[in-house]
């Protein structure tokens, strides 16, 4: 399917490519030899690239439970500063129960895709320097994510806290957090819980959240949230990147403005809003880069939408299929200290921008493709005049769709010759100033004037007419103050 192929390629240009955690990046070329060791463990493959950098790979290996031994090979192989990674992906796991030292200094263990009900107390407490953890898709519900199962190694009548800095409880089926779930893991810096049948963010889970001060990452994407309770990110004051899509959002949640001077990074792709104002993004002065795309039911950019946004560097608003008007006044106030480089509008149903929305040629990026530009002196001015032409990217240059003689042209190659010069002049002729009125428009106004006083005069002579005679015809009855309307009346 070509058409899917072009679409994907476009989007990528589109879609914002938000910074992911080093540790998965982690990435072992060297595969040493021998992969001999205990137990179940003997069908991972050890991979050592060098006393810093092992990954043991129990990927598909059909195991069903965690091993209690790790092969031989990894104890003495890896610097007390090591990176470890210990991945089981896609096998049959039901059961996280308490898994064996790893040496190293940052380790990762991934159990993505196994099936994942239950977690037992402790499981990660003799990995103290656990780092990274991947429990996404599996079965895990709120329930079994109890604090007790971050719990580090016993000391003195207290537990320890583990190191954990990115967790990632994507698809499962939680529905609610323990309120005390990060007692543990006070490092807990990225957190996605996408794909999870959230529905309403309830009291303990906001606890939950709040609870984690120090999350920089948060992904509450495809939760089914429709609103997010003020307290919830009242205790994020390092909240930097936030991933609110694929949710049943009608408005962009005002609690978000409580993290307005940390947050950096806004994804709001795929929920049902119909506009975006003033409102939407209050308070988010810090805001580098927003992403609001696939909105379906997105029809408007209001006046003053990005004003609060004073330092956005990147925006995203791109497929939303019934976008079709932006104000131009969207960034009211942010024209004179400029500070977006990028800008795609790629593939929403626009036809029209004004050439004032914004200082065109201070942009280093822009996306205009996918829409059904009116190729106007508008356009033309925006395109050529400040310089919008020159911004698009290698083979991403729009089309004109109308008027008919330039559909299906370059909005780069049309000529303009039709429309006016662009200079001062004819922006003003649009409006009314004393300064057009001409000599045959006063002539006009004066006679117009005088028509109208001599039709008074007639009226008035034809009253005092009519006075007179009935004064005559009536003189002999008393007097009755009567007006010309009541008098009709008796005639
Ligand atoms: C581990 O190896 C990968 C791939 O060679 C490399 O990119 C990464 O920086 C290494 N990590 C460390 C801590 O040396
Ligand atoms: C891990 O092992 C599986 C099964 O042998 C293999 O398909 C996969 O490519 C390996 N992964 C890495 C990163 O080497
Ligand atoms: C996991 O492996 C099974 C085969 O054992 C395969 O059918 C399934 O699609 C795999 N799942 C993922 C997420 O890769
Ligand atoms: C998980 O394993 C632990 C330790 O072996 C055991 O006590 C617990 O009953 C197991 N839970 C389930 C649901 O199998
Ligand atoms: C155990 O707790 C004591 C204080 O209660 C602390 O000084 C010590 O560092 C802890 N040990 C470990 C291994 O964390
Ligand atoms: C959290 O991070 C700090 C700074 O890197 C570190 O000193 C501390 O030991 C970490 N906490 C835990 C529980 O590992
Ligand atoms: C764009 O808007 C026009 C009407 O203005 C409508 O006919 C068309 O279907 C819309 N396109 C999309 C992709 O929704
Ligand atoms: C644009 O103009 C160039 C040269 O004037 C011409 O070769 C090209 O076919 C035109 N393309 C479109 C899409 O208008």
């Amino acid at each position: 399917m070509p058409r899917c192929l072009l679409l994907m390629s476009r989007r990528s240009s589109c879609v914002a490519s938000p910074p992911r955690p080093v540790l998965v990046l982690l990435c072992v070329v060297a595969v040493s030899g021998a992969a001999a060791g205990g137990g179940e463990t003997a069908g991972c493959d050890v991979s050592l690239q060098d006393v810093n950098n092992l990954t043991l790979n129990c990927s598909r290996r059909g195991l069903h439970t965690v091993p209690t031994t790790w092969p031989q090979k990894i104890e003495n192989s890896v610097d007390k500063d090591g990176d470890v990674r210990v991945t089981f992906f896609n096998n049959s796991i039901t059961n996280v129960t308490e898994l064996p030292s790893v040496p190293g200094n940052r380790i990762a263990i991934i159990f993505k895709s196994n099936a994942i009900v239950e977690i037992e107390d402790g499981a990660f407490s003799n990995i103290q320097r656990l780092v990274y953890l991947d429990l996404s898709n599996n079965q895990i519900s709120g329930d079994v994510l109890r604090s007790e199962i971050f719990q580090g190694p016993y000391n003195n009548t207290v537990y320890n806290s583990i190191a954990l800095e990115t967790l990632n409880l994507g698809r499962n089926q939680i529905h609610s957090l323990d309120r005390y779930l990060f007692q543990y893991t006070p490092n807990l810096t990225r957190l996605y819980l996408n794909n999870n049948p959230f529905e309403i963010l309830d009291h303990v889970t906001v606890l939950a959240l709040s609870s984690a001060t120090n999350l920089q990452v948060l992904d509450l994407s495809k939760t089914d949230i429709d609103s997010i309770p003020l307290d919830a990110f009242r205790g994020l004051v390092n909240l930097q990147q936030i991933d609110l899509s694929g949710n049943k959002f009608v408005n962009v949640p005002e609690s978000l403005s409580i993290v307005g001077s940390t947050l950096q990074y806004l994804t709001f792709n795929n929920n049902p809003i119909v506009e975006l104002n003033d409102d939407s993004f209050v308070g988010l002065s810090n805001l580098l880069e927003l992403e609001v795309g696939e909105n379906r039911y997105l029809e408007e950019v209001k006046r003053g939408t990005f004003t609060p946004l004073k330092k956005l560097r990147i925006l995203h608003l791109c497929h939303n299929s019934n976008l079709r008007y932006i104000s131009h006044n969207a960034f009211r106030a942010l024209k004179d200290k400029w500070t977006l480089k990028e800008v795609y509008m790629d593939d929403n149903n626009l036809s029209e921008l004004s050439a004032d929305l914004m200082p065109w040629s201070q942009l280093k990026i822009l996306g205009m493709t996918g829409n059904s530009w009116l190729c106007n002196c508008d356009l033309a001015e925006i395109i050529t005049k400040q310089e919008a032409g020159t911004k698009f990217k290698d083979g991403d240059i729009p089309y004109c769709a109308a008027p008919m003689k330039y559909a299906g042209t370059y909005v780069t190659n049309i000529s303009m010759a039709f429309c006016p010069t662009f200079d001062s002049t004819f922006a003003n002729k649009r409006g009314f100033s004393i300064s057009n009125l001409r000599p045959k428009h006063v002539l006009w106004s004066i006679f117009g004037v005088a028509v109208v006083v001599c039709i008074g005069m007639l009226v008035g002579l034809l009253v005092n007419t009519i006075k007179a005679f009935y004064n005559k015809k009536l003189r002999s009855q008393p007097i009755r103050y009567i007006n010309l309307h009541s008098d009709t009346s008796y005639a």
